[in-house]
């Protein structure tokens, strides 16, 4: 049940617009939901909105269905105030129960979209934009999966362009293939660092860097054979980490896989009057929409970024047709797509709507952009041990009898549970924190707590199940379920279809985030509140049983959702 998209439906047609809101307020002396409609529309007429209110509440209820709303009321400065009837919490909830696949809906049917994230490029160590973008970008994409569309997981990976051609150079010059094959990605960055300290004192270095990328392009057999090699390393390297964080792809295919048609682009961009001769190179002027020019060609013939970005679009839409595409990837990235996306336009390449999700830097305790000591960017296996090593630390504390190796089962998924939720619970816009303590708080609004949440309501189940008494026969009466933590919980459960929702539109995880958290606490409270496997009256238990197995299902696929697992045990 969307209790959102109801009531909106209800309002709408009373008030005859769709100007307003919904909210769920923080308190429910404000009401379980509420709507703004009466202060919109009395702003338009120059009416009194509370008078406005109350007018429309004498329509809306008689225009809703029987036995949902408790009652529903005006309040200043113009508010209407609704509250749900316990029996039809009672219902609903039960209701919920029954269905394996609470919040599922196929509002995506048909339709295809393409996510793409991750994208780091080879011969480079992955740094925490990558991350953000892998985690962010796995989240969304299962959201979107969730709600039935086709999903297209994409990694971008950037193997192409001239710092191939000083790659080359610098193992010609200084490197061996034994330490490659040994530390593939940390041998090539360090190739790749001498190559710049090098060429200060041989400039010459520059110019032999690009004749060999341009032996590359131009198919060079040895070339082309280093070049393989360097890519198969990294994405060796890289499936490691996807793999530690539980994160897969359907295409990767990155910026060399466009290089063969890029001549005959750049020559219909030409061609059509798209690009033109700026300096030697080619551009698109964008004037017109407050942009700078996007480059397409450089002067040596040389094909960009821009240009293989274009392709790929060209290439998606003609394989795929998706509805959307969408490229999460950092801020710092923003003047790139905006210029991208207009070319698209110009093109007419905008068949499919063409989104950048953006977001912010990862910064230290101290809001400094995230590095080592020595200023090196921190490596994303050193982050990942730590997490693994801190979780471990709350798995020997909560369950020291578990084995050493369930111990390190759990703490990986732990640590990087609590890696990812630091990351989605945030609005992905703003800049993360690397807060150790706060995203390993076992207590706090984060991933360990909602998976010890999970374990705890796991556990109580499993006990349940061992206990004679029960009467596995009958069904949960949800008509037992009648105390405040009781019926708050079954009303947070219940929002679970509309926090997907709002995900999905929002293509955010936070407010999501936080709704897991909300339902974690609820969960708690009512489990501290209120005796399950204690309590003497076997119906009554049985309620309690079944309002905890629907709760946790729901903490289970939303954190799935997130990208995190739900372990019976913590
Ligand atoms: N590989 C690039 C980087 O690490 C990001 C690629 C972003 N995606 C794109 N379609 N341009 O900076």
């Amino acid at each position: 049940m969307f209790m959102k998209a109801e009531i909106t439906k209800l309002v709408e047609r009373v008030a005859g617009t769709d100007q307003f809101e919904i909210l769920v307020p923080e308190r429910d002396s404000f009401g379980h939901y509420s709507t703004n409609v009466a202060m919109r529309m009395a702003k338009q007429s120059g009416r009194n909105p509370v008078e406005l209110a109350r007018e429309l509440i004498v329509r809306i209820s008689a225009g809703a269905p029987r036995g949902v709303f408790l009652k529903i009321e005006a309040a200043a400065p113009g508010f209407i105030n609704f509250w749900l009837t316990k029996e039809f919490l009672q219902k609903e909830g039960f209701r919920a129960l029954g269905n394996k696949s609470f919040g599922k809906t196929n509002l995506g049917r048909g339709k295809k979209v393409i996510f793409e994230y991750s994208d780091p490029n080879i011969a480079k160590r992955m740094h925490v934009g990558h991350l953000r973008a892998t985690i962010i970008g796995d989240a969304l994409a299962n959201i979107y999966e969730f709600l039935g569309y086709k999903v297209v997981r994409w990694n971008y990976i950037g193997d192409w362009g001239t710092q191939f051609g000083k790659m080359i150079v610098a193992y010609k010059l200084w490197g061996n293939k034994v330490a490659v094959q040994k530390n593939p990605i940390e041998e090539l960055q360090r190739l790749y660092v001498k190559f710049h300290e090098e060429m200060e004192r041989s400039p010459d270095l520059e110019e032999r860097g690009q004749e060999e990328f341009k032996k590359l392009e131009e198919g060079n057999g040895g070339n082309k054979k280093l070049w393989e090699w360097f890519k198969r390393e990294s994405l060796r390297e890289f499936d490691r980490i996807y793999q530690l964080l539980g994160v897969k792809f359907d295409v990767t295919i990155g910026e060399a896989f466009y290089e063969k048609g890029l001549k005959k682009l750049v020559a219909d961009l030409k061609s059509k009057g798209v690009a033109k001769e700026s300096e030697g190179s080619l551009i698109v002027t964008l004037e017109k929409f407050g942009l700078p020019p996007a480059l397409v060609q450089k002067s040596d013939g040389a094909s960009l970024y821009m240009t293989r970005d274009i392709a790929n679009i060209k290439y998606r839409l003609a394989k795929y047709k998706p509805v959307k595409m969408f490229y999460v990837v950092g801020n710092e990235q923003s003047l790139h797509f905006e210029q991208l996306f207009k070319v698209a336009e110009i093109l007419k390449l905008n068949k499919a709507e063409l989104k950048h999700l953006k977001f912010g830097l990862v910064l230290d305790e101290d809001g400094q952009k995230f590095a080592t000591r020595e200023g090196r960017v921190v490596l994303l296996d050193d982050l990942i041990n730590k997490a693994m090593a801190l979780a471990l630390e709350i798995v020997d504390r909560k369950n020291p009898g578990l084995s050493k190796k369930d111990k390190e089962k759990v703490a990986r998924a732990v640590g990087i549970g609590a890696l990812k939720y630091n990351d989605l619970k945030e609005n992905r816009h703003s800049d993360v924190t690397f807060n150790w303590g706060q995203m390993l708080n076992i207590s706090g609004n984060s991933g360990p707590y909602l998976q010890y949440t999970y374990a705890r309501l796991a556990s109580i189940l499993g006990k349940n199940k061992k206990q004679k008494t029960n009467n596995k026969k009958t069904k949960p009466d949800f008509k037992l379920l009648d105390k405040k933590e009781e019926l708050d919980l079954i009303r947070k459960v219940l929002q679970f279809p509309d926090a997907i929702s709002e995900a999905h539109d929002s293509l955010l995880t936070s407010n999501f985030s936080n709704y897991l958290y909300e339902l974690a606490s609820l969960a708690n409270r009512f489990y501290e509140t209120t005796p399950v496997i204690k309590e003497p009256d076997v119906a009554r238990r049985g309620a309690r049983v079944g309002l905890i197995q629907v709760t946790n299902r729901v903490i289970k696929a939303g954190l799935g959702l997130l990208g995190i697992r739900a372990l019976g045990s913590i």
